[in-house]
């Protein structure tokens, strides 16, 4: 691919014939001989913690963002990644990011969740794009509200399910979408991270590990099970180590079995109280079973075992939206930061609709009901919760 300037616009040429062009995949031929227009693009980022400092890190490298904008409110780590970006601005009140006209696009990744649809919203009636970290929102009837918005001012509007940019689960999608498993019967995941992760995030919010965690899995499997819809829930939480700890009503784990409308049913199971182990180590295991073949996937990170006299043997590069290693990146959040930037700066689709993660959503929303009342819970939902829990049955 070659960029010639146009003006302030940049063209981009794809040369499928070139000498030392990449081989013809089927992604590269959807842009083989098309002529798009290439845009620099300006960036706010509001809530530069762990995943906006990712963002923050991966747009600043980024030759399609011209100018960046920085909003976070602790002031410490405003000024470090700030620096580290050489931001062109930055605020603790992400309400003067607002008034910058040039900026085109957000990443929202500020917490607690309870901020993303107030944020987002905003933003969206601003008229800007927006990446919005999961979830979406705490109702489905903000999430509503967000998609109504952002289709009224037609802007793109994605949410951040980033295990859709680990190769592994894109695998499985893939072979399911050219028929190389044959048709799907049922699939399993199991996912754990650790307890440290665990009470970071149930320190912020009341939401559950369905909706924290199972949600990547949910996402990840209803994607792949397009165009079945979900059509009933079930779910058990599992108390131990997180309650003993804080005494609250924390579940260790939640196990969630969903029936889809094509007879299609998969079992997700998600927790956050491994041991301490590496900062953020999370293991997943998957299992997609079809009527000509199966996937087995390990994403358990284990592949890579750092041994040292001072902390003994680590997982490193074991997280899950993964880490920069030098010039590399091992793990999702990087190429999926680029994918909005290239949705935005090349007008492209995004992968993550923010109708498929309001589907997310309801399932999981189903999925605590379930579980609060040990009995199964039939889809689609009231909009609001309070119906639902009144009325869902
Ligand atoms: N895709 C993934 O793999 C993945 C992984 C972890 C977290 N997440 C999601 O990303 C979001 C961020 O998680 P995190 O672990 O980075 O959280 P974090 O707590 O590390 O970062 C959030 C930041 O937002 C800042 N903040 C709070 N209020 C703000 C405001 N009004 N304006 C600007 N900044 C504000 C906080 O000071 C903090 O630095 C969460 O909602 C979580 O669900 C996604």
């Amino acid at each position: 691919m070659i960029f010639v300037r146009h003006g302030s616009d940049w063209l981009l040429f794809g040369l499928r014939h070139a000498v030392g062009a990449p081989p013809a995949t089927s992604a590269f031929i959807a842009h083989a001989g098309e002529r798009s227009s290439v845009r620099q693009i300006n960036v706010g980022i509001i809530g530069t913690g762990w995943c906006g400092g990712i963002r923050a890190e991966t747009c600043a490298a980024n030759p399609l963002v011209k100018n960046l904008h920085l909003a976070e409110t602790r002031p410490e780590r405003l000024t470090e990644i700030a620096r580290l970006t050489g931001a062109k601005t930055a605020t603790t009140d992400y309400r003067e990011l607002l008034k910058i006209d040039e900026i085109d696009a957000y990443y929202i990744s500020a917490t607690p969740e309870s901020l993303h649809y107030p944020i987002a919203r905003e933003c969206l009636l601003a008229g800007k794009h927006v990446f919005l970290e999961k979830p979406i929102a705490l109702e489905l009837h903000e999430a509503d509200e967000l998609i109504a918005i952002a289709h009224k001012n037609r802007v793109k509007f994605t949410i951040g399910y980033s295990q859709r940019f680990n190769h592994k689960f894109a695998y499985v999608r893939k072979s399911i979408a050219d028929g190389t498993i044959g048709k799907p019967v049922s699939a399993l995941v199991s996912r754990h991270i650790t307890r440290g992760l665990g009470k970071k995030i149930t320190g912020r919010s009341r939401l559950s590990p369905a909706a924290m965690e199972a949600t990547h899995d949910l996402d990840f499997v209803l994607w792949c099970l397009e165009p079945a819809k979900p059509i009933r829930v079930y779910s058990t939480v599992n108390y131990g180590a997180m309650k003993a700890a804080t005494g609250g009503d924390i579940p260790d784990t939640q196990y969630i079995m969903v029936t889809m409308d094509n007879g299609v049913s998969f079992v997700i199971g998600a927790g956050w109280s491994l041991p301490p182990g590496y900062p953020n180590f999370s293991t997943t295991w998957i299992e997609m079973i079809g009527t000509e073949g199966a996937l087995l996937v390990d994403d358990s990170h284990r592949d890579v075992v750092l041994n040292t006299m001072q902390q003994g043997m680590q997982l490193p590069m074991s997280s899950m939206p993964g880490e920069f290693v030098d010039h590399s990146y091992a793990g999702p959040m990087k190429a999926e930061t680029i994918h909005f930037l290239e949705a935005v700066g090349c007008d492209r689709p995004v992968l993550v609709t923010a109708e498929q993660a309001r589907q997310v959503m309801e399932v999981y929303i189903a999925a605590d009901l379930s579980a609060e009342r040990n009995e199964a819970v039939s889809l689609p939902l009231p909009e609001s919760r309070l119906a639902a829990a009144g009325g869902a049955r």
